[in-house]
């Protein structure tokens, strides 16, 4: 309940942002306010790379330097080169193919825009949107002057701010190549009747997504069971009993110990350790008669975790198992129930 009152709330006050004087709702939930246009406008502050959103303003690289050895430099360097670990903010020009890339608002950056946005929004760190927006543009006109885009005597404003390119602006572009998704987005998409046909592969009880008791559920919750005791001979009981519970999922398919017989599976007596396609009387696959493939923990484990995947072609109709537990669980058990 509590939840859902915070959703409410949160969706009431996007909506009051997205439209601020329309009620939030048929009868509302007497929550919330209208946002007031200070406050959007305090929210609002993204600049974006065709200069939408800039204020009115300017600032020139002098300005810019006092205010960034001021602000700035204590981090980032009296000329951007940055104070130990601090980020780098100029030069590293024609690293960007080199092993360790000097990624700068010079070298890297393609939008002026993200400067002036970044530097408004977050720095300085520690105190960020404390600077004006005079400052800012100043601030960003160092930043210019430091990555060799303009001489010392620029001013920037927001009539003049998308007339320097970036130096690597062109380093961005459109990967349209057949190989990457932009096609696939830009393609028509397909709105009815795209799937050749609908097939069950698998039921939901076999792939024990749910679980059948109280009991399994418990299970489920508990604590999953480590592999066994290296010091002790054989699987310890406890995973040999949790495993027990694992092969739930097999036995529709699959019998084991005395008296099994095969069903729409082989029958597992004396599994571990054998060959692949060895049960007496069950029609196995061409794929997992000729495999070759001699059953141990780890070969199992794989073939347990990703059935179709590990054994192409074999009919198996099981989706694996998840965890890695379950499955060494259920190897231990099957070595002991099928034990000759
Ligand atoms: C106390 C140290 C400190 C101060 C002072 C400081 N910064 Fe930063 N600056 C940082 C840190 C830390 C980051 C990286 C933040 C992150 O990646 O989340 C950063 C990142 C930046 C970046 C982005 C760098 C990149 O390539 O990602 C810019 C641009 C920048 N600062 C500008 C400034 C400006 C301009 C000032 C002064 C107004 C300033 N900083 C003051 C610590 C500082
Ligand atoms: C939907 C039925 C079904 C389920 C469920 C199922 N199996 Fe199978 N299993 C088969 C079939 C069918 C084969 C034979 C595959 C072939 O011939 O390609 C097989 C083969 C095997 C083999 C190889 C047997 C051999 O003689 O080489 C092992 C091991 C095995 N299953 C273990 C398991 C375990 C463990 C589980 C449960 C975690 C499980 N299976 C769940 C149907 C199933």
């Amino acid at each position: 309940m509590k939840k859902l009152l915070i959703c409410t709330a949160i969706l009431a006050a996007t909506a009051a942002l997205a439209q601020e004087s329309a009620p939030s709702r048929e009868g509302g939930y007497g929550l919330g306010r209208p946002a007031l246009t200070e406050e959007i406008a305090a929210w609002d502050i993204d600049i974006r790379p065709d200069g939408l959103g800039l204020p009115v303003g300017s600032g020139d690289v002098w300005t810019g330097e006092e205010l960034f050895v001021d602000q700035c430099s204590a981090c980032h360097g009296d000329f951007g080169e940055a104070v130990g670990r601090w980020p780098i903010l100029a030069g590293g020009f024609g690293s960007l193919d080199q092993e360790d890339p000097v990624k700068t608002v010079g070298s890297y950056w393609p939008y002026l825009s993200t400067v002036w946005d970044y530097v408004h929004r977050a720095m300085p760190y520690g105190n960020a949107q404390s600077l004006t927006d005079d400052e800012v543009y100043a601030i960003t006109a160092y930043l210019m002057y430091l990555n060799n885009m303009v001489d010392d005597d620029f001013e920037l404003s927001n009539e003049n701010f998308l007339e320097i390119p970036m130096p690597n602006e062109a380093g961005f572009f459109m990967d349209d190549r057949d190989t990457v998704e932009l096609p696939e987005f830009m393609a028509e998409p397909c709105m009815t009747g795209c799937a050749e046909g609908v097939e069950i592969t698998m039921r939901a009880a076999v792939l024990d997504v749910t679980p059948e008791t109280a009991t399994d559920a418990a299970e489920e919750q508990a604590e999953p069971e480590t592999a066994a005791d290296p010091a002790a001979s054989g699987p310890s009981p406890e995973l040999v009993a949790a495993g027990e519970s694992v092969f739930r999922q097999c036995s529709s398919c699959h019998q084991i110990g005395e008296g099994a017989r095969n069903g729409a599976g082989p029958v597992l007596n004396g599994i571990v350790g054998m060959a692949a396609g060895q049960a007496e009387g069950f029609r196995y696959s061409p794929a997992m008669a000729q495999s070759g493939i001699v059953w141990d923990e780890a070969t199992l484990a794989e073939f347990l975790a990703d059935p179709r995947g590990y054994l192409r072609g074999n009919r198996m109709g099981f989706g694996g198992l998840r965890s890695e537990e379950d499955i060494a669980a259920v190897i231990a058990y099957m070595q002991v129930a099928g034990a000759p």
